[in-house]
């Protein structure tokens, strides 16, 4: 018997467990569906969507909290950006890298919303799917800087995707591990994790220690980076993420990503922001790195660019650095770069978002999520830690809130439960101890509700077998 959201049913049923026997038998492992919650045997196979809900084969109902990565950032299957994409579609579907119309108007958008002070003056590039996107911003930075800076600085926990260059660049020893990574030297530093400061300080009585440790890090030749005598510096690209989502939703103090700026302009660093998951509107700006009040170099947006229907990403940055291919055409080509339906997807979800007004929602929205989520914090001892700007939100489940023990198998219980009263969550942190929530722009407050309540009964559930 299929299940309305809130009912329960044992995941995943019977079709689903029958379809996915081909998936064992044929696809090749390392996929992601095998490590959802914890195994690849709870996950179910789904058949259709609509707005914020998603359908398994066995005809269960369930609400994606997660907007499939923050791609969907319309709800899922919206008709307005159907019918634009099937016109366009039926108009000029596919020609390899050249002039279109979409591709046009969609710069010039896009320029125009870039973050902070870029909007004055921004160009932009394509391509396709995030990873992509990052290795671009990295060549715009390399080919930018002079020798013999080719180096970069990113952060524990950074998530910029799995081509060779973007795993390079970030942590995830597990990741790496085999993989062929570039010649370029990476430092990587702690991320402003403040409710597990990498220092063991407290925010705000730290002054901000972490910003300070890397300014060290330019006094003297011993640290690596930079030879303080000859004013020799080595980085070129410092590669920072305005919130870190495939570590948990973490959310850095103004002053990190201030503090990280002044060091960019001190010392000649392109500063990247990777706003892959958090931008385009999610956080109630059309950037997040907005909030902090910071203005990036490039910045590299990709998922809910095209709302889930079409893969697009693209780099927007300052001119000045953009135009480093000016004089070279064809150092960056693509057989989908400015893909036409990929570009009238973009221009549709900006059309939706202004017309909508979707940026002041997420806002509103976010809040009223937040102060759920805080809420909830209240009832259970479990709940250390809650965040969230707009529409990006978290929250971190320990067995003891003085010792912050990371509670990773209750996190996973309370996540396969959620599934089983059909709310879809992603688990995503350092010590597999976070939620994160990402939905669709269009959730309702009754959604949020039911979601809240639903984590709430399942957090309960766990608490009481203790
Ligand atoms: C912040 C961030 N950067 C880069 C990526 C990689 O994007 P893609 O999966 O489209 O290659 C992701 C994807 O989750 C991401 O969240």
């Amino acid at each position: 018997m299929a299940s309305k959201l809130g009912e329960y049913r044992d995941t995943p049923g019977k079709k689903s467990q029958e379809i996915k026997e081909d998936l064992f038998k044929y696809e090749s492992g390392g996929t992601f569906w095998r490590v959802t919650y914890d195994s690849p045997n709870k996950i179910p196979v789904f058949e259709r969507m609509k707005g914020t809900r998603v359908w398994d084969v066995d005809g269960n109902e369930y609400i994606d909290t997660y907007g499939q990565f923050a791609a969907s950032c319309l709800g899922h299957a919206p008709e307005e950006l159907i019918s634009e994409v099937i016109d366009q579609m039926k108009t000029l579907m596919h020609i390899s890298d050249m002039p279109n119309i979409p591709r046009a108007k969609l710069v010039k958008e896009l320029a125009g919303i870039g973050p902070g002070e870029m909007k004055k003056d921004a160009k932009v590039q394509f391509e396709i799917g995030g990873s992509a996107a990052i290795e671009l911003a990295i060549q715009i930075a390399e080919s930018y800087t002079p020798h013999p800076q080719h180096d970069f600085i990113s952060f524990f926990g950074a998530y910029h995707g799995r081509t060779t260059g973007a795993l390079t660049v970030a942590p995830n020893v597990y990741f790496r591990d085999g993989m062929p990574s570039m010649a370029n030297r990476v430092t990587r530093i702690p991320y402003a994790y403040c409710y597990r400061c990498y220092y063991d300080m407290k925010y705000p009585s730290c002054n901000m220690y972490c910003v300070k440790h890397l300014k060290r890090m330019f006094e003297s030749p011993e640290f690596g980076i930079y030879d303080p005598k000859t004013k020799t510096n080595f980085i070129s690209t410092l590669i920072v993420e305005p919130a870190q989502f495939h570590t948990g939703g973490i959310f850095p103090p103004k002053e990190f990503m201030q503090g990280l700026r002044e060091i960019c302009d001190e010392f000649g660093i392109v500063m990247i922001d990777d706003e892959i998951a958090i931008g385009m509107g999610r956080s109630g700006k059309w950037f997040c790195i907005e909030h902090y009040d910071v203005t990036p170099d490039l910045v590299v947006t990709s998922k809910a660019l095209s709302g889930g229907i079409w893969p697009l990403s693209a780099v927007i940055g300052k001119s000045e650095v953009m135009s480093v291919w000016d004089d070279k055409p064809d150092k960056h080509m693509g057989t989908w770069h400015g893909n036409a339906v990929g570009c009238r997807a973009a221009l549709t979800v900006i059309d939706q978002i202004k017309k909508r007004n979707l940026l002041k929602r997420n806002e509103e929205m976010g809040n009223y999520f937040l102060d759920g989520l805080k809420q909830l914090q209240k009832r259970h001892e479990m709940i250390g830690d809650v965040q969230g700007i707009g529409l990006g939100l978290s929250l971190e489940l320990v067995r003891d809130r003085k010792t912050k023990e990371p509670a990773e198998p209750e996190t996973i219980e309370v996540l396969k439960k959620a599934l089983d009263y059909g709310v879809l969550i992603c688990r995503a942190a350092y010590y597999g101890n976070r939620m994160t929530f990402m939905p669709a722009y269009i959730i309702e407050k009754s959604e949020i509700d039911t979601i809240l309540d639903i984590v709430d009964r399942c957090i309960d559930s766990i608490e009481k077998k203790g």
